[in-house]
C-alpha cells in the first residue's frame, strides 16, 4: 500500500484494482481449501452412514449368513471400505469382509464402550499395516440372537476424501504462488518502469542544462569586452576628473559592472563544467586556504572546522574543490544576518570523502529548498543564481553528490561527498 502512495493516480487505481481482486482469489482458494477440509469428515461420516443402514438392512434380511459381508464387499462399489465387520459383545467377530476371521475374539475396549451408546460412535484408528482409517461403530439388534444387540463396525480408507483434500490444497497453494509470483511480476514492471522514466527525465535535463549553459557562455563571452570597457571608462574618468557632481553616477556604473563581471564569471564556470584535471593534493590544505578567504572577511561569523582525515591526500579536482567549498562557504555567510556559526567537518569513510557545511543562518522554506539547485534561482537582491547550480554540476563532475537539509530561522545544512581517488 506504500507504494501505491508514489505512483501516478492512474496506474495506483489500475493496481489497487489488481491487489484487491488477487487478494480475492487468494482468500477464494483458501476458503475452499478449508470448506473441503470440514467436508472430507462429513464425506466420510455420512458415507459409513450410509453402509451401516444397508448392512443393517441385509442383516434383517437374511441373518447371520457367513458370506453376507464378503458378497457386500464384492457387488457394490464402496471402494472406501477397509473392512466391516459385526462383534458381538464379548468381541467374537460373527461375520468379517475377510472370511478367515470369523470366529475370532478381539480384545478391543471400544467394542464394549460403542455398544453402551445408542448411536453410531465415530473415531480413527491404525490398522496393522499403519493405514489410519476412518471407523464408525453402529450398535444394532439382530432378534434372531440371544442377546441381540451386537456391534456393526464400518472401517473406511480414507484417501477418497483425503484426495479431494489434497486437489483442494494444491489448488490453494498454486493460486497463492501464482499470484505472488505475479505481483512480484508486477512489482518488477513497475519499478522498471519507473527507472526508464527517470532516466528519460534526466536525459531531457541534461540537455536542456547543457543548451543553457551554451547560450550562457556565448552570453557572457559577448558581454564581457564591453564590460570592461565600460568599468575601464568609468574608473578613468573617476580618477581623472575629481568633479564631486559625478563621483556618485561613476561608483553605480563600477559597481554593477562589478556585479555583472562576476555574473559573467559564474555563467562562464557554469558552462565549463565538463573538463576534469585531476591532481594529487592536500585536502587540509585546501580547506585552510578557503577558509582563511572568509575569516578574513565575515565579521560576526565564527567559522569552526574539523578535519579527520586517515589521509589527507587526495587524486582529484582540486579546483573544482575549491569553487564548491567556497559556494557553498559563501551561502552560509551570507545566510547569518548578525552573529552566527559556520561548522566545517571533514571526514572519511570507505575511500569517500564528506565535507558538511552547516550555518546557524535564516534557513530555507520548502520551495527554496526544492528549488536552490537550479541555475538563477535566487532570493538575494545581488544574487546570481548561479553558486548552487555550479556546485552540483562540479559534485557530479567528480563522481560526487550534493545533499542539502534546511529548515528556516534555524539553519542550513550542506553536504558533499566525492571520491577520495577520482578514477
Ligand atoms: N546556506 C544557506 N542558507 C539559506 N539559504 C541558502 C543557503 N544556501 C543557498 N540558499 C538559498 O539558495 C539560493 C541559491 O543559492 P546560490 O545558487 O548559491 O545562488 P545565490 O547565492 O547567488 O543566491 C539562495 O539565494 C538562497 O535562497
Ligand atoms: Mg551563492
Amino acid at each position: 500500500m506504500l507504494v501505491l502512495k508514489f505512483m501516478k493516480p492512474r496506474y495506483a487505481l489500475i493496481y489497487l484494482f489488481a491487489l484487491i481482486f488477487t487478494a480475492f482469489a487468494v482468500f477464494n482458494s483458501v476458503a475452499q481449501y478449508n470448506a473441503a477440509k470440514r467436508s472430507s469428515a462429513d464425506i466420510l461420516n455420512s458415507t459409513a452412514y450410509f453402509i451401516g443402514i444397508t448392512l443393517d438392512q441385509a442383516l434383517k434380511r437374511t441373518g447371520l449368513d457367513e458370506e453376507l459381508f464378503l458378497d457386500i464387499v464384492k457387488i457394490q462399489p464402496w471402494e472406501e471400505i477397509a473392512f466391516i465387520a459385526l462383534y458381538n459383545k464379548d468381541g467374537k467377530i460373527l461375520l468379517h469382509s475377510s472370511k478367515r476371521l470369523v470366529g475370532e475374539t478381539v480384545d478391543d475396549p471400544d467394542i464394549a464402550k460403542s455398544l453402551e451408546n445408542a448411536g453410531p460412535v465415530s473415531s480413527y484408528t491404525d490398522l496393522e499395516t499403519g493405514e489410519m482409517v476412518y471407523i464408525m461403530d453402529i450398535p444394532v439388534h439382530i432378534h434372531s440372537l440371544s442377546p441381540s444387540i451386537h456391534l456393526l463396525r464400518i472401517a473406511l480408507h480414507k484417501y477418497s476424501a483425503e484426495n479431494a483434500l489434497r486437489h483442494a490444497k494444491i489448488h490453494a497453494i498454486t493460486a497463492v504462488i501464482v499470484m505472488g509470483f505475479l505481483w512480484m511480476l508486477a512489482f518488477a514492471y513497475y519499478r522498471y518502469s519507473k527507472r526508464i522514466d527517470e532516466f528519460q527525465r534526466k536525459e531531457v535535463e541534461k540537455k536542456h542544462f547543457t543548451m543553457l549553459g551554451e547560450m550562457a557562455a556565448v552570453l557572457a563571452h559577448e558581454i564581457r569586452s564591453p564590460l570592461s570597457a565600460i568599468k575601464g571608462f568609468a574608473q578613468f574618468i573617476n580618477e581623472k576628473n575629481r568633479d564631486m557632481s559625478n563621483e556618485e553616477g561613476l561608483r553605480v556604473i563600477i559597481d554593477e559592472s562589478q556585479r555583472l563581471e562576476s555574473l559573467t564569471d559564474d555563467l562562464l564556470t557554469y558552462s565549463h563544467t565538463g573538463k576534469v584535471n585531476t591532481e594529487q593534493f592536500s585536502l587540509t590544505e585546501l580547506m585552510q586556504e578557503v577558509e582563511r578567504l572568509f575569516t578574513a572577511g565575515s565579521g560576526s561569523v565564527t567559522i569552526r572546522k574539523s578535519i579527520r582525515l586517515q589521509n589527507e591526500m587526495i587524486l582529484s579536482d582540486k579546483e573544482k574543490i575549491r569553487h564548491i567549498l567556497i559556494n557553498i562557504l559563501q551561502n552560509a555567510v551570507d545566510s547569518i544576518e548578525r552573529d552566527g556559526l559556520v561548522e566545517i567537518n571533514a571526514y572519511e569513510k570507505d575511500d569517500i570523502i564528506y565535507i558538511s557545511v552547516k550555518d546557524s543562518g535564516k534557513g530555507m522554506d520548502k520551495e527554496a529548498l526544492k528549488n536552490a539547485m537550479n541555475p538563477f534561482f535566487t532570493t538575494k537582491a545581488r544574487g546570481t543564481g548561479l553558486g548552487l547550480a555550479i556546485v552540483y554540476n562540479f559534485a557530479r563532475a567528480i563522481h560526487g553528490s550534493v545533499h542539502i537539509e534546511s529548515e528556516e530561522n534555524t539553519g542550513t545544512m550542506v553536504l558533499l561527498s566525492f571520491e577520495r581517488i577520482l578514477k
